[in-house]
């Protein structure tokens, strides 16, 4: 599954850089009404804290955050030093002396007030992640405050919209265990987009924060709302545990503890660490899912763009064949893999507990 992920983050890079978003590739976009905790489980994805929490630019403009898996960077050297100088198809990041790093694919450097549609992508690399591609928008708000424009409500829901209905969109629905599943906001966008919950996932944050003799075992069980792929149940980080700096792991261990003591039977099917898991496995289906319809859309640019090159009249260098050969490398890829992906899913329990789409 890792092998197949990085090559549809490939085929993303080579469609930005032709400056077009001619092919819809999947991606997670995180839903959820502000402080929610979408930008926390997505800490907890990414398992580092350095996502701009909080501030202006996160709540008014997408956040496109590509999580890159790379050999940590003693593998690097090696590679590096086994080859020379030359880059190689081992190692696509020759002297870079980091761990992990990132970087910024499109960047208006400007100070934003109104909600601005074009995202902000972030490429993070790093041994210790697992190549996703993520979505923060801002958060879902009912009422202006501040300088916000009066239908800030119906602007912000444009916005998520328009992310949500991309049909290889994965949709993250995050509601916090403390308000009422009935009124979320994140489940009702994504229903109209999604009304057979085949992309949508519900996490539950905050489970510690709910009423002393209330628990949240029907929601998680589904049993309030039905999510067809599942419903999470996770504890992120405080504002207390932030004032505090307490890093990630801890808070993942903490989390842990906390599911065994409140939740025991569902534990090993709750928390960040099975969140990622499942997304990934998710991503894999997605995108499996989409390969036929990919590989058609890339069949006819090709043949799009080798007609507009004929018609020049002049011998020109075919830079098509790069992208086809990818996706031919990753339908072929796909081929090997599939067998190993439906033991997998035969073997592997469905998440959530839930077992109707709503
Ligand atoms: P966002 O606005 O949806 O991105 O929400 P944030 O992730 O920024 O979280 C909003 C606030 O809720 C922050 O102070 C977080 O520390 C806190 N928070 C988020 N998740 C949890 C959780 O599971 N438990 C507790 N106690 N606090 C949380
Ligand atoms: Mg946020
Ligand atoms: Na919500």
């Amino acid at each position: 599954m890792e092998t197949l992920i990085p090559i549809i983050n490939r085929l993303q890079e080579v469609f930005l850089t032709v400056g077009a978003e001619i092919i819809q590739l999947p991606q997670i976009v995180v839903v959820g009404s502000q402080s929610s905790g979408k930008s926390s489980v997505l800490e907890s994805l990414v398992g580092r804290d350095f996502l701009p929490r909080g501030s202006g630019i996160v709540t008014r403009r997408p956040l496109v955050l590509q999580l890159v898996n790379v050999p940590p960077l003693e593998e690097r050297r090696k590679q590096d030093n086994g080859n020379g100088a030359q880059h190689n198809s081992q190692n696509n990041y020759p002297g870079i002396k980091a761990e992990e790093w990132g970087t910024f694919l499109h960047c208006k450097n400007q100070v934003i007030k109104e909600l601005d549609p074009e995202p902000i992508y972030l490429k993070i690399y790093s041994p210790n992640v697992l190549s996703l591609t993520l979505v923060d928008l801002p958060g879902i708000t009912k009422v202006p405050v501040g300088d916000q424009p009066e239908d800030i409500e119906t602007q912000v829901q444009e916005m998520i919209l328009s992310y949500i209905s991309n049909p290889n969109s994965l949709i993250l629905c995050v509601s916090p265990a403390n308000s009422d599943l009935a009124t979320s906001d994140a489940l009702k966008l994504a229903r109209e987009v999604d009304p057979d919950g085949r992309r949508t996932l519900l996490v539950v944050s905050k489970l510690d924060l709910m009423d002393a003799g209330t628990d949240a075992l029907e929601v998680l069980l589904g049993r309030i709302i039905p999510v067809r792929l599942g419903i999470i149940g996770v504890v992120n980080r405080s504002q207390h545990d932030l004032n505090i700096q307490k890093s990630l792991d801890d808070s993942c261990k903490d989390e842990q503890v906390f599911l065994q003591r409140h939740y025991p039977s569902l534990a090993s099917r709750c928390g960040s660490r099975y969140l990622a898991r499942t997304l990934s496995r998710l991503l894999m289906h997605h995108i499996r899912d989409c390969l036929p319809e990919l590989k058609t859309r890339v069949t006819v640019l090709t043949a799009q763009y080798q007609s507009r090159l004929n018609s020049y009249g002049q011998p020109v260098e075919d830079h098509s064949a790069t992208l086809l050969q990818i996706v031919t490398k990753f339908a072929t890829d796909y081929c090997n893999t599939i067998e190993g992906t439906a033991r997998h899913i035969q073997t592997s329990e469905l998440c959530g507990g839930a077992r109707i789409c709503y």
